[in-house]
């Protein structure tokens, strides 16, 4: 038997991620001959770690908070969406160089639009947060012509920064939150970390229109503050992120193997637990 192709994902912390159970399901679901493990990796030590990795071997990696960045510095290669977002979330570790790539927005999209049918083209969407994790979804959802897409900060200059990064791609503006008051969209993304603190960003009453969605790119093994939030707001749908994460496992799984998971089952393996 030969030994199985190696791959990773790195961040701090590292312990409780679910990649790792993840991908060993698509890899017993297609048959692949792999392996795949989290390291802890300590801050300023992210390049010596891929390099290490990579030296024993290692195909491919997944890379989260705080070494987005660094894996974007790292990568030789990054395609036009990581490039855009000024962060990777996974390596592809060839003979010749690293490529980087960022399938977070991606498995965004793929949640809202393949999981639960919604059609994000012509809709009013807001997006809450300017920091890394906006910043990985912002051109996906322009992809998708959305009417309108603002992003809302709490620091509002950052919104702005953001938005005028994006601005070539499609209808995007930027607001803080309390200048939000008296409009009304069809989609709430929250992609701040207030829910670290079970907080939510301080939306004005009357942000989500009625029939609206809201999604929150955290999940937890309980409602986190904003899907809660949704739910008091009368949204139709509010959802966690959990359905991203196995989405944007799916998308990194195929830029490695070649191959697409099935990835409903990966979903309903998880909400189980
Ligand atoms: P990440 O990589 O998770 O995006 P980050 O880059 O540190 O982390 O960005 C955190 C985001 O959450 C920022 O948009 C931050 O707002 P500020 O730019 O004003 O700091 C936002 N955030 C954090 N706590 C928040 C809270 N309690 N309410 C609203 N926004 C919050």
């Amino acid at each position: 038997m030969t030994t199985p192709d190696q791959y990773a994902v790195m961040g701090n912390p590292i312990a409780h991620s679910k990649s790792p159970r993840i991908h060993a399901l698509f890899a017993a679901q297609t048959g692949q001959h792999l392996e795949y493990r989290a390291i802890l990796v300590e801050p300023g030590g992210f390049t010596a770690a891929v390099r290490a990795f990579r030296a024993a071997g290692g195909k491919g990696l997944n890379v989260t908070v705080p070494f987005k960045r660094d894996a974007w510095v790292f990568a030789d290669l990054s395609s036009a969406r990581a490039e855009r977002a000024g962060a990777v979330n996974t390596l592809i570790l060839e003979p010749g160089g690293a490529r980087g790539d960022n399938t977070d927005g991606a498995g965004l999209v793929r949640d809202l639009t393949a999981n639960h049918g919604y059609r994000l083209a012509g809709q009013r969407v807001l997006l809450l947060g300017a920091g890394g994790a906006a910043r990985g979804v912002l051109q996906p959802l322009l992809m998708e012509k959305p009417a309108q897409l603002v992003v809302a900060n709490r620091t509002a200059d950052k919104a702005l920064e953001l938005a005028l990064r994006f601005s070539d791609l499609g209808r995007v503006s930027a607001s803080g939150f309390a200048e939000l008051a008296g409009r009304q969209f069809d989609l709430i993304v929250n992609a701040t970390a207030a829910g670290l603190d079970d907080a939510v960003p301080a939306l004005p009453d009357g942000a989500l229109a009625p029939g609206g969605w809201c999604y929150d790119l955290m999940y937890g093994d309980e409602p986190t503050a904003f899907v809660r939030w949704g739910r008091e707001q009368g949204a139709a749908q509010s959802l966690d992120g959990l359905g991203m994460l196995v989405e944007q496992a799916a998308e990194s799984f195929h830029l490695w193997r070649g191959v697409w998971p099935e990835t409903g089952p990966v979903i309903a393996a998880l909400r189980d637990r």
